[in-house]
């Protein structure tokens, strides 16, 4: 078969390396890819967004179905197109993509279907907006209705900075219309988890469940990012827990959405924070893989993905038996460029990738890369994954440094503590890797 990923970042680098490795798959095509893409598959120089073109591509190459990465086509209605035109296609539709795109569209459908979630309020006028949180107590967190990036939440602290968030998301638009209108939610405590599962509209396949680390610097600080690493599994996840989170959260999203006319098919990714009492809520939910979890997940990934992804688009997921993973913890640290997340440079040439080629264990992802000759060069804030596979957590946090310390590249930068907040939880706790 033929197929075609749709992204260019370290996601898209794990979806084709996986994809390439597939029986069924016989050549792969990624618009745009990246450097290292490149090196696996066709990357065509096409604007992702440009949705007739990619009709047009898919038609001339006969491409058999196709792979959507990012949330952008997704919310524009890149899946529906394709369907019109009788093309497979991997993804929610338009429809579906809402409940990333719009955090007021997944919190009322949350809120209708008693899915946990935190309490909220929905502001289209600044000033009600400013006059309510004068009235409630800090911590809360304010949020754009609409895609940022990753960049849209604001956790408050101080009354003042709360005011001062509204002014920038409402008036001064400083993510445009997707901060138009916001949403005040409720601080949950806890610890987070990215839980991803397949869906054909009916029924779920979970992914391994997974960390991130959103924000830019150790210990949780700084602005936050689109994630600066992940890992996989996580310690604090157990049987109990995850059947609570696929019964009253994924398949509970999953049938709501039927009930309003969605079938949802692709993946849905729970952004979740389980309280200290042990119980999961929804914090918000993307229409996607997440990056940079894709990355650790589908490196312990041993089942051919495509049977999995064209059972989601064809209706027939209850026929896949169940996802094979590779022994051990899996370890994704991002390697970012000078100036990320707001101003990334560019251009600087990488060293020491080929020290880590053909390893078992290590896999480096390539995000903003480009391939200029034989010399690879960071062409984004997010520019590397390296990910490695160790026996328990300190073994993969090890084997992960010691991958990073062999890259170098102008400006680089990385979070040190990736995975180690698992590391006194996660000894006691061997049993789930
Ligand atoms: P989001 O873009 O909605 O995933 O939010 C980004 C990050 O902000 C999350 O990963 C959390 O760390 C934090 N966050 C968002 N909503 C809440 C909440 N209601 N309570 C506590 N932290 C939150
Ligand atoms: N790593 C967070 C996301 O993919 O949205």
């Amino acid at each position: 078969m033929k197929v075609l990923v749709i992204g260019g970042g370290g996601r898209e680098h794990a979806l084709v390396w996986k994809l390439a490795q597939s029986k069924k798959v016989g050549s792969v095509f990624c618009i745009p890819g990246n450097g290292g893409i490149s090196e696996l598959a066709d990357c065509i120089e096409m604007n992702s967004g440009d949705i007739e073109g990619l009709i047009t591509f898919s038609k001339q190459e006969r491409i058999d179905f196709v792979v959507v990465g990012p949330e952008n086509p997704l919310a524009a209605g890149i899946v529906d197109r394709f369907k019109e035109e009788g093309i497979p296609i991997f993804g929610p539709c338009q429809k579906g993509a809402q409940i990333e795109a719009s955090k007021v569209f997944a919190k009322e459908l949350m809120n209708k279907h008693h899915i946990p979630t935190a309490a909220f309020k929905v502001f289209q006028d600044y000033n009600a907006a400013v006059g309510y949180v004068r009235t409630i107590q800090t911590p809360f967190v304010i949020k754009a209705d609409g895609l940022c990036a990753g960049k849209g939440a604001y956790v408050i602290r101080e009354q003042s900075e709360g005011e001062e968030i509204l002014k920038d998301l409402m008036i001064n638009l400083i993510h445009g219309d997707a901060g138009r209108r916001t949403i005040i939610e409720q601080f949950l405590s806890g610890v987070e988890a990215s839980y991803l599962a397949f869906s054909d509209g009916i029924s779920i396949l979970p992914l391994l469940p997974s960390q991130d680390h959103k924000a830019l610097l150790d210990g949780d600080k700084g602005p936050n990012t689109g994630g600066m690493g992940a890992y996989t599994p996580i310690p604090f996840m157990n049987p109990v827990l995850e059947d609570v989170i696929n019964e009253s959260i994924m398949k509970k999203t999953i049938t709501a959405l039927s009930s309003e006319g969605v079938p949802y098919k692709g993946v849905l990714y729970g952004g979740l924070m389980i309280s200290g009492d042990n119980r999961p809520y929804v914090i918000e939910f993307n229409a996607r893989l997440g990056d940079p979890e894709t990355q650790p997940i589908l490196f312990k990934m041993e089942s051919d993905i495509a049977p999995i992804l064209l059972s989601c688009i064809e209706g027939n997921l209850d026929h896949v038996q169940g996802i094979e993973w590779r022994n051990g913890v899996s370890i994704c640290v991002v390697l970012a460029s000078k100036g990320y997340p707001d101003q990334p440079e560019k251009g600087k040439v990488i060293r020491g990738l080929q020290d880590l080629a053909n390893k078992k264990d290590i896999m480096v992802f390539h995000a903003g890369t480009k391939k200029i000759g034989n010399e690879f060069y960071t062409s984004g804030g997010r520019v590397l994954g390296v990910t490695a596979i160790g026996n328990d957590y300190h073994d993969a946090v090890r084997k992960v440094y010691e991958a990073v310390s062999c890259i170098q590249f102008d400006g680089m930068h990385y979070r040190k503590d990736i995975g180690k907040k698992a590391l006194t939880e996660g000894d006691d706790n061997e049993k789930n890797i």
